[in-house]
């Protein structure tokens, strides 16, 4: 990882870079306590030996993926807690919006909330997390298959997952590219949700892959089943039951046969 060219060229205050680690986002939630810590910072590995998924799942990256973690300070960037599920939004649109630069016609989606799809397969997977100690600051941590191709992976991985070498032919790509198209385009939509001069709710309702779908949703021990109707102006997903137009702003959603 080229750490000078990702301080040159993006917001980064500060970068640490681990051949190994436990879990990137486990450093940053240490870091995070610290007051004076310059923000954005950004801590990323090659190797991750207790990567977390969301809820309980682990994340497994191999060589060539992208893993990292971002430190943002909420204030300073100028939004709130409202403002939460809309920039959780904006970062997968940001992986969307660099997955389509680098790999042009290829089928580029949001998986409500979090997950990014390439040609129909989960590409990229974002845990947000908030520092309790630190209420203002949010840890972003990004797992993103780049170069790790998952066609000697067994079946029923190679159906649900996916890489950008993958979806290119087997062509490989720079990560630090990577890194920093993401990280300039994340700066961009952020700025759109702070100033509100762009209204990002037709961006993120056309990548939605969920809209027109039966879908299950499920948060904590309640379910709800319906069609996706979308994603509002706020960030929620819609929800159309045979009883209403729920709005959800958390939880896991499962397409249904
Ligand atoms: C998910 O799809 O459930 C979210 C996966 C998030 C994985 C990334 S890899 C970098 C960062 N460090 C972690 O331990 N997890 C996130």
């Amino acid at each position: 990882m080229d750490i000078p060219r990702l301080l040159a060229e993006t917001e980064l205050k500060k970068v640490e870079w681990f051949e190994e680690i436990d879990s990137t986002n486990d450093r940053a939630l240490l870091l995070a306590i610290q007051p004076n810590l310059p923000t954005p910072y950004l801590i990323g590995a090659d190797r991750q030996v207790s990567g977390r998924g969301r809820g309980t799942n682990r994340w497994w990256g191999s060589d060539g993926s992208l893993m990292f973690s971002v430190v943002v300070d909420m204030t300073s960037i100028g939004l709130t807690p409202v403002d939460w599920p809309r920039f959780s939004l904006v970062t997968g649109l940001a992986i969307s919006t660099m997955l389509s630069s680098f790999i042009p016609g290829s089928a580029v989606g949001l998986k409500w909330p979090n997950d990014v799809w390439l040609q129909g397969r989960k590409v990229c997977g974002i845990l947000i997390e908030q520092c309790d100690r630190s209420p203002d600051r949010l840890i972003v941590g990004i797992g993103l298959n780049v170069n790790n191709s998952f066609e000697c992976a067994p079946e029923d991985m190679r159906q649900i997952a996916t890489s950008m070498t993958d979806a290119a032919s087997g062509n490989t790509f720079s990560r630090t590219d990577v890194l920093v198209s993401f990280l300039k385009e994340w700066k961009t939509l952020t700025q759109y949700v702070v100033d509100g001069s762009i209204n990002l709710v037709e961006r993120w309702s056309r990548a939605c892959v969920l809209s027109g779908f039966p879908v299950k949703i499920i948060n904590g021990n309640l379910e709800s089943i319906g069609v996706c109707a979308g994603i509002d102006s706020d960030g929620a997903l819609l929800l159309r039951t045979a009883f209403a137009l729920e709005k959800h702003y958390a939880g896991t959603v499962r397409l249904l046969e």
